[in-house]
């Protein structure tokens, strides 16, 4: 596994001579476990061709703000956010001075002005138009606007000069983006499941039992670990939200689904169960859809769920370090998360009025208590992605030893 492994670059190609190492740049970027989607310029395309960056990304190149099928296939703005990094290799003169002035004139800079993804350049250019005043104020601007620089080395130009600006080499260039995307934070190097949402327990092919829960808190503590630098595999159960970014996220329906994907995804350092769980299924659900029946009621009958957070905290072999469950409760909070601390196994429990006065359900702040052997903590009435944050850092600090 490298840093690059099922990352996502953007490499947007600019007009000059080093684009021919922006070939062999895919091929070092796809070696460490990168996918590559390129986008030339037209001052590219007199260098090399699309044609030869699509056969070595086997991804389809862009080149054209208004081409038709692109926008209808992609579009420009998912252009931009579909990544995890943008690498300009080689960055002219004229793109940088582009960026630097937050010009939108073809698909490269629109892009480049669209999106929210870190950037890494690797300029390459004429030794004098590298140093000539302009450049070096764009230079400038640019990294203060939070762009990663690689480059430009020493040597021997195209035109028979000598200086910097020649674009770092793609093995140079591959590894700045490595760097870029190491993990670091409080969790880099862990794994975390989390799950989230509610299940949906079907009746027959149409209906289903279901609860309030929106995934909002479950989602927002997964994207706040990956933020910390873990590998998170969030297991889902049926949201509107989408998927967090930077997230390995699988979509499941049912209580039982949702055990079997969080089995497949063990081993882990850290389970955060914080999906409401249907705790019954129907037995005996219809495999076609029950029709109405002169009045007469469906007789369903009920049958128990696994407990997930329970199954997994009793397990002996593979049972994450760091457990946390979540408890929904209308009433008598505390005692009741202390009971379910004790009966889940766990080693945290984040309790939660979920009374339908306190909005918490589908709502976006949440009132919790930190209910532990070593006491309970209440924290004052956060935003959602602000208790994710929270929770995060203490996992961080017990991962680590620390006390709950
Ligand atoms: N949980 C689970 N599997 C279930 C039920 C609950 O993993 N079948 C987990 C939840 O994700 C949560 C914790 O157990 O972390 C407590 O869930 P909660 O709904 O509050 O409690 P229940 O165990 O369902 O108990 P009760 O409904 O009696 O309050």
């Amino acid at each position: 596994m490298t840093a690059l492994s099922g990352k996502r670059i953007l490499l947007v190609i600019g007009g000059g001579i080093a684009a021919y190492k922006s070939l062999d740049l895919i091929r070092r970027l796809r070696e460490r476990g990168a996918s590559v989607r390129c986008i030339l310029t037209a001052g590219a395309q007199a260098f090399i061709t699309p044609l030869a960056a699509s056969a070595l990304t086997g991804q389809r190149s862009h080149t054209d703000l208004f081409d038709r099928e692109d926008e209808a296939d992609i579009g420009h703005i998912k252009l931009a956010r579909d990544a995890d990094l943008v690498i300009v290799a080689p960055a002219t003169a004229n793109l940088m001075a582009k960026m630097a002035g937050g010009h939108a004139d073809d698909l490269a800079s629109t892009v480049l002005l669209a999106t929210i993804l870190p950037i890494l350049i690797a300029p390459a250019m004429n030794v004098r138009m590298w140093q000539h005043p302009a450049t070096q104020r764009n230079l400038t601007i640019l990294r203060q606007d939070g762009v990663h620089v690689v480059g430009p080395n020493d040597g021997a130009m195209a035109e028979a000069e000598f200086g910097p600006g020649r674009m770092a080499e793609p093995l140079e260039i591959a590894a700045a983006a490595e760097r870029l995307l190491a993990p670091s934070g409080p969790l880099a190097g862990r794994h975390v499941i989390v799950t989230s949402g509610p299940t949906h327990e079907p009746i027959d092919p149409v209906r289903y039992i279901a609860n309030r829960s929106s995934g909002k808190q479950g989602h927002a503590i997964a994207k706040a670990a990956a933020d910390a630098g873990a590998r998170v595999t969030l297991i889902a159960g049926p949201v509107t939200l989408p998927d967090p970014a930077g997230v390995t996220t699988v979509h499941v329906e049912s209580a039982r689904e949702m055990l079997d994907a969080v089995e497949k995804a063990l081993p882990a350092d850290i389970g955060i169960f914080a999906a409401a769980v249907a705790d019954w299924r129907v037995a005996n659900a219809g495999e076609q859809k029950i029709k109405k029946k002169d009045g007469a009621l469906p007789n369903l009958s009920l049958a128990e769920n696994p407990d997930i957070l329970a199954t997994i905290a009793h397990r002996s072999e593979d049972r994450p370090p760091l457990m946390v469950g979540f408890a929904a409760e209308t009433e008598h909070v505390i005692e009741h998360a202390r009971q379910k601390l004790a009966k889940k196994g766990c080693d945290l429990i984040v309790a939660n009025d979920v009374s339908a006065a306190g909005g918490v359900m589908g709502g976006d702040s949440n009132t919790v208590h930190l209910v532990s052997a070593s006491g309970v903590e209440t924290w004052p009435t956060l935003s959602k992605a602000d208790v994710a944050k929270k929770l995060v850092e203490r996992l961080g600090a017990m991962a680590k030893g620390g006390q709950p």
